[in-house]
């Protein structure tokens, strides 16, 4: 007879290759995991363990969850971002792995080109992942996070405790469309800006994995009509608070370069960092005057 883990693995990886996930085999392996609290290695060589019912019942039904496409990092609660932990839920955006190119330039940036303490405020914060894993990588900075979601800014405070933070980030609820002369009082002028806006364009939506119509944010995607609503304001709002030499790190969606570019020169000297599959995904606009 089949090892019963074995037999769970095998149960789960066709449940979910029936639901059309990919990965299915993986993702069976991480649930299971998750429900027995072993590692995935440990699924294959404590096999002989005896697997308590409720144990076989709790499996079963995140399967379910999963079936319906809701997405791994929602089910498990946590996501990895730059080496990282993070709490995740239906109220943030699940940080992504090009995310990391934008953080890795900004630490680069701060490692040389800056001598002195310097301020970084992150736009549009969800988990709070971006200026986290800035703040965990160099202590030569004081971070302003800001999102409109009071939820998204709870996961975020969390993330930051939980991360060994507590007092290093500065959170603020506010709206980029709210009163700029009240952002400008509670920040003054920084030295970098980092953004992952909501960029896609309101049509696309409902053409996305149902992982990302249906379950992220609403607000952390919609980019209103052509995508581009929040990056001009962006814009706007970084040419008033960055210092001379600061600059502005925005990531953008595929086919956004042209257009974002047109935009940025008009009051940046502007470059792109690609992410690992050469697409352009991080604006890096400095201030120069
Ligand atoms: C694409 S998510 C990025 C989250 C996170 N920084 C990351 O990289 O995973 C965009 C975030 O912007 C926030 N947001 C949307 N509209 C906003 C606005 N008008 N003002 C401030 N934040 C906004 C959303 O709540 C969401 O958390």
């Amino acid at each position: 007879m089949e090892n019963k883990i074995l037999s769970l693995i095998h149960y789960g990886e066709a449940k979910l290759s029936e639901a059309g996930i990919t990965s299915a085999k993986y993702e069976a392996e991480i649930l299971l995991s998750y429900v027995l609290k072993k590692t995935r290695l440990k699924l294959y060589t404590d096999i002989k363990g005896f697997i308590p019912q409720e144990k076989e019942e709790e499996y079963k039904q995140l399967l379910g969850e999963r079936s319906k496409r809701k997405p791994l990092q929602y089910i498990l609660g946590s996501s990895d971002f730059y080496g990282f932990k993070f709490k995740v839920n239906e109220n943030v955006l699940i940080p992504r792995p090009e995310t990391e190119v934008l953080v890795e330039g900004v630490i680069d940036r701060i490692v040389n080109c800056f001598e002195k303490k310097i301020s970084v405020l992150d736009i549009g914060t969800g988990s709070g992942n971006i200026p986290i894993s800035i703040a965990k990588s160099s202590s030569m900075v004081d971070i302003y996070a800001m999102d409109n979601s009071a939820e998204a800014l709870e996961i975020a405070k969390y993330n930051a405790r939980e991360n060994g933070l507590e007092g290093r980030i500065k959170f603020i609820q506010m709206s980029i469309y709210d009163d700029y002369a009240k952002l400008k009082e509670k920040v003054g002028h920084v030295d970098i800006i980092t953004s992952n806006p909501p960029y896609i364009p309101t049509e696309q939506i409902k053409d996305l994995m149902p992982e990302i119509s249906e379950y992220e944010p609403r607000a952390a995607l919609d980019g209103g009509e052509d995508g581009l609503e929040i990056i001009k304001k962006i814009l706007l709002v970084a040419n008033g608070l960055l210092r001379y030499n600061g600059a502005l790190f925005l990531e953008i969606w595929d086919g956004q370069k042209e257009t974002v570019q047109s935009f940025a020169k008009k009051y940046f000297s502007i470059d792109f960092n690609n992410d690992l599959s050469g697409t352009p995904r991080v604006l890096i606009a400095e201030k120069r005057n």
